[in-house]
This record gives C-alpha cells, sequence and structure tokens, in this order.
C-alpha cells in the first residue's frame, strides 16, 4: 500500500493524488482521499485502480488544504469501496501500511465500549481508537501516541485531525514513512518516490518514530512522546514522466529494453581498458566469505536461484537459498560473517526487507542488488550492487530480471577470481561471453513471430507445463510465474529430470509442455525427458538454439531458435522468449497486462 499527505496553502487533493499516482506500485486495489473542508473530514474513495477515484474527484471535488491519501493492496477485507483508505470518523480520518496483527483483540475491547465498526479492515482499529482517545478529551498528539502504544505489527500511518486544519501526525514501526519539506508546507510519502515532484528534502523516518507536522516543519519523537532529531535529506531521484513510447503496453516496451539494460549494466562492472569485472566497494573480503545466504521473492528469487547456480559452479563458495518469507522463520544457524545477498526490484518488499533485518542480526554482511538505489533496502544494506534498468512499470518483471542477472553474474567472476576459482584466461572468456550479451538479446527479441504462434496453442490450455534443468530450471520457473500473473492460466515449473516423479501424470495432449534447451551440458539429459513426455502424449513447446535446433526439431511441434551462446550466459538469453512468450499470451486472452489482478508490483506487507 502506498501513503501520501500534504498540509500547506494549496489545494491539497491534486498533489496527494499525483502522489498516489506514483505509489500505485504498491497496490491498486483501491484508492482514497480524505481532507479537511471547514474544519471538518471529508473524504472521497474508489474501489479499484486510482482512475476510478480520479472520476470520483472530478464528480465531487474535494477542498482543503490539509489531505492523506492512500492506495491499497488488500490484506484484510476485500477490495471495496467501504474497506478502502482513509477510514475514520468525525474527529479523524488514516491511512495506513501494514498489518495490525493485534486487530482482533483490539476491536473485541472497542465493540466492548461500544464502539461501532464500519469495516472488516485491520486499519479502522487505529481510527477507532485514536478516536475513542479524542472522545476522552486527550489531544491529537497524546491520542496518537496512546494508540500506538496498543499496536502490535507492522505499520505506517497518516493521521488528520477535524478542527485541526493544518496538522498531520505519522508514525511508523517496521514500515518505511518519508517526511518531504517544501517552502510554507510539509508532505508525508511511503517513500521518496511518491514525493519527488514535490521536494528533494526528506528526512526517512526511524522504526518507532512519531512526527507531529504543521505547513512550518516536523517534531520528531519516540511512541513515548521524546523529541529526537532526525536528519534531512536531499533524495537524487526526479520527477520525470514516463511513457510507452509508442508500445502498447509497459511490458511491451520493457522487453524491449532488454539489449540496452543489459548494456548498462555491464558498463558499470566492467572495465573497457582490462576487461576486467570491477565491483564497488564491498562489505567484505570475498576471499574470506565462508558461504552465501541469497533470499528475495518473486521474479528476483529465481533470479537469485540462477545465481547461486553460477556462485557454486564457477566460484565454488557455498550458497544456501531461500524465499525471503521463509527464511525470515526458519531460523537457520547462519556460519559467522556470511555473505548476506539479497535481491530486489524496487528494494521495498516487506519479506525481502524482514529477511535482510534477520540476516543482519545474526552479524551477516549485507549486500544488495538493487534497480531502486534510494530504496528502504539500499539505506539497510552495507553495499549495494545497482541494477541500471531503469524504472519499470509493469507489475510483471522483464528487464530487472535479466539486469539482475547481469550483476549476478559480474559477482560470480569477481568472487571466483578472489577464491582463486579463475584465472586471466577464465575470466576473459566469461567477460566476452558478457559483453556478447546485448545483442544476443536482441537477437531473441527478433524471435517474436515464432513466439507468437506458440503463443496461441498456450492461449487456449488451462494448465501449462514449463521444463529445464540446471540454470534452466529457474528460466521454466520465471516463464510459467509470468504466465500465471499476466495471463491468469494456471502453470507449473520442474526440473525437467523430476518430471517423471509425479507431474509425468498430468501429460495429456491439452497440457502444453514448454521447455527451456539449449544445446549446454545437460541438453542430451533434458531432450531424452522430453522424449518421455512426447511418449505419453504431451504436446512439445521448445525453446532451444543453433546448435540443439535440428535434434529438436525431431521432437517439437513448435521450436524457438535462439543463437548459441556461453553456458554461463545462456540463461539470461533464454529468460527473454519465456517473458515474451507470456506477455504474447496475455494480449490474446485480453487480460490487463501492465496491472494484473490481484497483484502489486511491490508488496509492502508481510
Ligand atoms: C511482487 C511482484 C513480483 C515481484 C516480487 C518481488 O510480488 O508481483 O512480480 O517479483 O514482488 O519484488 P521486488 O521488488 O522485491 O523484486
Amino acid at each position: 500500500c502506498g501513503i501520501c499527505g500534504v498540509t500547506g496553502l494549496r489545494h491539497a487533493t491534486p498533489i496527494v493524488f499525483e502522489g498516489l499516482r506514483r505509489l500505485e506500485y504498491r497496490g491498486y486495489d483501491s484508492a482514497g482521499i480524505a481532507t479537511l473542508v471547514d474544519g471538518k473530514i471529508s473524504r472521497r474513495r474508489a474501489a479499484g485502480k486510482l482512475d476510478n477515484l480520479g472520476l470520483l474527484l472530478e464528480e465531487k471535488p474535494l477542498a482543503g488544504t490539509t489531505g492523506i491519501g492512500h492506495t491499497r493492496w488488500a490484506t484484510h477485507g476485500a477490495p471495496t469501496t467501504s474497506n478502502a483508505h482513509p477510514h475514520g470518523t468525525d474527529r479523524v480520518a488514516i491511512v495506513h501500511n501494514g498489518i495490525i496483527e493485534n486487530f482482533e483483540t483490539l476491536r473485541h475491547e472497542l465493540e466492548a465500549e461500544g464502539v461501532v465498526f464500519e469495516t472488516e479492515t485491520d486499519s479502522e482499529t487505529i481510527a477507532r481508537l485514536i478516536d475513542l482517545y479524542l472522545s476522552q478529551g486527550h489531544t491529537p498528539k497524546e491520542s496518537v501516541l496512546k494508540s500506538l502504544k496498543r499496536l502490535e505489527g507492522a505499520y505506517a500511518i497518516a493521521v488528520i485531525f477535524a478542527e485541526h486544519d493544518g496538522l498531520m501526525i505519522g508514525a511508523c514501526h517496521s514500515a518505511p514513512l518519508a517526511v518531504g519539506y517544501g517552502d510554507d508546507e510539509m508532505f508525508l510519502g511511503s517513500d521518496s518516490l511518491a514525493l519527488a515532484p514535490l521536494t528533494r528534502r526528506i528526512t526517512y523516518m526511524q522504526d518507532g518514530d512519531c512526527v507531529v507536522i504543521t505547513p512550518a516543519g516536523a517534531q520528531f519523537m519516540t511512541f513515548d512522546g521524546e523529541p529526537v532529531e532526525r536528519e534531512e535529506k536531499i533524495a537524487a531521484l526526479t520527477s520525470g514522466a514516463i511513457g510507452k513510447d509508442g508500445y502498447q503496453h509497459f511490458m511491451e516496451k520493457e522487453l524491449h529494453e532488454h539489449p540496452l539494460v543489459i548494456g548498462q549494466t555491464l558498463q558499470r562492472m566492467i572495465d573497457p581498458a582490462t576487461r576486467q569485472v570491477v565491483l564497488p566497494e564491498l562489505p567484505c573480503n570475498l576471499a574470506e566469505v565462508p558461504r552465501a545466504v541469497m533470499t528475495a521473492c518473486g521474479s528476483a528469487f529465481y533470479a537469485a536461484m540462477v545465481g547461486r547456480f553460477w556462485l557454486e559452479s564457477v566460484a565454488r563458495l557455498p550458497v544456501d537459498i531461500d524465499i525471503a518469507s521463509e527464511l525470515r522463520y526458519r531460523d537457520p544457524p547462519l556460519t559467522k560473517g556470511s555473505l548476506g545477498l539479497l535481491i530486489s526490484q524496487s528494494g521495498e518488499t516487506a519479506d525481502t526487507l524482514a529477511a535482510l533485518r534477520t540476516l543482519r542480526q545474526n552479524s551477516a554482511h549485507i549486500l544488495s542488488v538493487l534497480n531502486v538505489e534510494h530504496s528502504t533496502m539500499a539505506r539497510e544494506s552495507d553495499a549495494v550492487l545497482g541494477t541500471a534498468a531503469g524504472p519499470e512499470i509493469s507489475v510483471a518483471s522483464t528487464k530487472a530480471f535479466t539486469a539482475q542477472l547481469t550483476v549476478l553474474a559480474c559477482l560470480t567472476i569477481a568472487v571466483a577470481r578472489s577464491r582463486g576459482m579463475l584465472d586471466a584466461a577464465g575470466e576473459e572468456e566469461l567477460v566476452t561471453a558478457l559483453l556478447d550479451l546485448p545483442s544476443r538479446a536482441a537477437d531473441a527479441l527478433a524471435q517474436a513471430d515464432a513466439i507468437r504462434s506458440m503463443a496461441r496453442i498456450i492461449a487456449d490450455a488451462s494448465n501449462v507445463l514449463y521444463l529445464g534443468r540446471g540454470s534452466m530450471f529457474p528460466v521454466a520457473m520465471e516463464g510459467a510465474l509470468k504466465l500465471k500473473e499476466i495471463s491468469y492460466i494456471h502453470a507449473e515449473a520442474y526440473a525437467a529430470g523430476e518430471m517423471k516423479h509425479g507431474p509425468i501424470s498430468l501429460i495429456d495432449n491439452t497440457v502444453p509442455i514448454v521447455a527451456s534447451a539449449p544445446f549446454t551440458p545437460l541438453f542430451d539429459k533434458t531432450l531424452s525427458n522430453l522424449q518421455e513426455a512426447k511418449a505419453r502424449g504431451g504436446r512439445l513447446l521448445v525453446f532451444t538454439d543453433t546448435k540443439g535446433a535440428e535434434r529438436v526439431s525431431a521432437i517439437a511441434e513448435q521450436m524457438v531458435v535462439l543463437p548459441h551462446v556461453h553456458d554461463f550466459t545462456a540463461p539470461v538469453v533464454q529468460t527473454i522468449p519465456v517473458q515474451m512468450l507470456a506477455y504474447e499470451v496475455a494480449v490474446l486472452r485480453g487480460t490487463d497486462v501492465d496491472q494484473p489482478r490481484n497483484l502489486a508490483k511491490s508488496v509492502t506487507v508481510e
């Protein structure tokens, strides 16, 4: 969910609305704004995309110079108008990002006192609690501080109060919130991106901070009301608008940016003079790291899986890997001095951020591979390796994924060199393969017609099986996830060799099998597995390369032939067509490609 608030002299609604537009990547199930009009709280809320709220505001404008807004990714309670934020009473309105874990207890307690709830949300509890204290004669600040003491869970909130024009209170615990400074106006936002067009002067709040804001400035304090000093920083973000550049969807545009972003990312990491990988300063000596722990969510996790494959096979570094929401609670015994390696496009995903904090508590060195370099994770890491993918707007990640792979490939080379696993000739060979990637990525994009023809078969299916072995297994997983996310077709990815131990029973001619089978050392093994599927009536749609094409053509119903590249870089090239396939299927099925149902680009709750 995303939060934006303002108090000053200007009309609040358009400022907050534009802030929400920049926060839509955090959810788009519903949205709402509350302002103070003649001292009274006034709200407009709408289910669905932010545009619905825009239409409502055209019909029923909202005046006022103090306002808060929210764009929601539903947790407790369906994405309806009544569950949309801001929540409130006649006395108070709040917006909330996070989850109040003890909301049922608090709700029962409040109901026992005669409080009547209007929604199913955990967030309404915060509003009702503050309202109760206000009704008992406490000031707004006292009421918020008393309420904060009662809340368990993770949250960032912004609050406004009837009869207190020019007052806004914010607080956060395990969820980010930023204060922005203007001229005679002040802002609150989930991140600096929300505030980018408004101001570059920002204070990132710390865990357990409360802030009282008026147009003249901000006072920071602990939840006990003890004043604290917080530093003002200059955010480097600009407010440049991002367009589709003539493409039908952002996803299509971003797919076409693969060659560019791979090239830009390589430029940051490879010295053209020496053709050696040169990384920025790292939090530890790579030669001495006993093992790495990799963690991420969604697509980024599949990038991590490829990274593990490389770090283990090329650099001989032992790697543990887990999805972030599992790692956090698994309580694994960590080897002292381990390298915690986090991967995230947004740097705001709550699960990954929590895993980062868990790793830090276990005294790991924290190195993050991030696309948004001013994100919360960037601030909490010891060092960041940036992916130069530029803003990624489509919810389904494409170019950020190949940029992550590019960074992980460079990191692998650096680790391998420092551990004595790669001599100069070996490094030269891998760097040459990497430098070849932008043009090989362009070759992959040129296969659009063949991919569209595969898409027609998939578009009619209800289930699809993706297969791959070795470094192609995560590629298969990325393909299946992308298909699920944007076309709503069920897809499952399996290690091709494992298929015979279960999913083979699903195979008939209604379940297309998408295989990633370039000519790597595992090509023969993969082909045997595909033969097993074909023998049972499976329809094979295979991504291969020029060296594998002849043998694949003997068994596949359709194939897409990509250029043959080094084994090391094959997963990067092979990722592009599986993402394109998902895109083409989604277009054929007419889904909302860039903002698929139920998803958010970055999920900022646990
Ligand atoms: C969400 C998105 C996924 C994305 C994941 C991780 O669940 O829907 O597409 O891969 O978050 O996002 P991150 O920003 O951490 O890479």
